[in-house]
């Protein structure tokens, strides 16, 4: 009787054991339910938000970069569900060192449409209308070589229904797409969205800066928002499409040849500050699977469009992982350096990102901010000195004003100081500096985002740009006036031999 009791009591308490962890998963599983459905949500409230999707949860968490910086290659996927095929465009040499290697590899459905590879489309022919704007192969048919110091005021909006293709201008640059070496600098302004049709750029990456309206670009790895004050690269061979969710739209793009952006070292600096990689953004994975007829692909080859249609969305990618992707900044997320005693840093203490070149330390292109800052030197005339320079500069302004230009330079609007051209703080910023005096505390510049494209190599202007209603014919005039506050005394001669 004993020995039974002890065996009801045991089958009892299994019993309970088994109903506690019952209760346990079906608790758990609730809680990972609701995190799924949490984050997919999220993920539509936040279309076009910058994030990658992880593990069967689908759990949302931001992706942090050293990106292609990281050895080895830094492996990401999206980790929804895909039966079909693969497609694995290249972006390297096949026999590059493994360090450098870039590459990613794209998914494709298999439903509800069947695999549709990018190959899929009718031949390439050249598009018409074409843009003569753009080129990328600079020379003395299509630019001059200019030293004068050139100024543009803002663009207004297009007259007509133009997308960013369309908006599209060179407005200076060097070398030749074709040579794998050299970049050019455009200028956007359009005022409709891209319509049944994607945009690839066989020659180059693109850097995008926007100065008035936000952008939707759609890209083969998903889909990003940007706005003024965020910049996004869009690396060579990517298909990409730009939808405006602000009218009229403008700012500005580097076109970099044969090399690809990178994080600056830091050199003494040490481990933090400028830009950090954990602040880079990349796309989760976003698609359309379906028949889309008439679809057009505008490929740049060479500085010249040229167009093929194909009958479904290029964005049919389910998921995606790789080292080599589309991805977007936030400039206000930048950690400046400067002084903080005496003396003027170079504004190469403010580079975002750079394209370099085989030379150590040498740019192909470096891309500078100047951002709000304390200014806190002593003895020291703050504003950038007057110089030359060996590398040349491209200036642009995403808002508020910027130090060495009382006036004239304007959001939108955009300067060019050549290599060796001489080039400062215009006549109102020096005279109202030095009626500051020296003793001057701390003081903060505000409300400003600056840039500047820099480049070692020397820039050719393209017809357009100097023939375009917005060159300011009167930028040497905010020199005019300048004039030395030196006083001679008897200190200096004293100190002679
Ligand atoms: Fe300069």
């Amino acid at each position: 009787m004993r020995k039974a009791n002890r065996k009801l009591e045991s089958e009892r308490n299994r019993a309970a054991k088994f109903k506690r962890r019952t209760k346990s998963d079906a608790k758990q599983v609730k809680n990972e339910e609701k995190i799924t459905n949490e984050c997919e949500s999220t993920e539509k409230e936040e279309e076009g938000a910058c994030s990658v999707n992880h593990g069967q949860t689908n759990r949302r968490r931001r992706f942090q970069l050293p990106f292609w910086l990281r050895k080895p290659p830094f492996i990401r996927s999206s980790c929804r569900s895909f039966a079909g095929g693969a497609e694995q465009p290249s972006h390297m040499p096949l026999r590059s060192l493994r360090r450098a290697n870039l590459w990613h590899l794209l998914h494709l459905p298999s439903q509800p449409q069947p695999l549709q590879p990018s190959v899929t489309h009718q031949p390439f022919q050249p598009r018409v209308p074409g843009n003569k704007r753009i080129f990328s192969e600079f020379n003395n048919s299509n630019s001059s070589a200019n030293p004068t110091q050139l100024r543009w005021k803002p663009m207004d909006a297009p007259d007509s229904p133009t997308d960013f293709i369309d908006g599209l201008s060179t407005v200076c640059g060097s070398g030749s797409s074709f040579m794998r070496h050299g970049y050019a600098i455009h200028m956007y302004a359009a005022n409709k969205s891209m319509e049944n049709c994607a945009f690839c750029n066989a020659d180059g990456d693109f850097l995008i800066v926007p100065q008035q309206g936000r952008l939707l670009i759609t890209t083969e790895c998903g889909r990003l928002k940007v706005s003024p004050g965020e910049i996004a690269i869009l690396p060579q061979g990517f298909r990409f499409s730009v939808n405006l969710l602000d009218s009229p739209s403008r700012g500005y793009v580097a076109e970099i040849f044969g090399t690809h952006f990178q994080l600056p070292d830091l050199g003494p600096i040490g481990a933090n500050g400028l830009a950090a990689p954990r602040d880079f953004l990349v796309p989760t994975a976003w698609f359309e699977n379906k028949s889309y007829p008439g679809y057009t692909v505008v490929q740049k080859f060479g500085g010249e469009l040229f167009a093929a249609v194909q009958d479904f969305s290029p964005f049919n990618v389910v998921a995606w992982h790789g080292n080599y992707c589309p991805y977007k900044y936030d400039l206000s997320k930048f950690c400046p350096y400067n002084t903080v005693l005496f003396d003027h840093s170079d504004p190469s203490i403010n580079t975002v990102l750079t394209a370099p070149t085989d030379k150590p330390g040498v740019a192909l292109l470096d891309f500078v901010i100047f951002p709000p800052r304390w200014l806190v030197a002593e003895h020291t005339f703050r504003p950038p000195y007057y110089h030359r320079n060996c590398m040349s500069e491209f200036m642009g302004l995403i808002h508020g004003g910027y130090e060495a230009k009382a006036d004239g330079f304007l959001p939108g609007g955009a300067s060019l100081h050549n290599c060796m051209t001489p080039h400062g703080p215009d006549t109102k910023s020096y005279e109202a500096t030095i009626d500051r005096g020296n003793d001057i505390g701390p003081s903060k510049i505000t409300d400003t985002m600056a840039f500047m494209f820099e480049s070692s190599l020397i820039p050719r202007i393209s017809q357009w740009a100097l023939e375009s209603p917005f060159l300011d014919q009167d930028y040497y005039q905010c020199w005019i006036g300048l004039r030395s506050h030196f006083t001679e005394t008897e200190t200096c001669h004293e100190n002679q031999p």
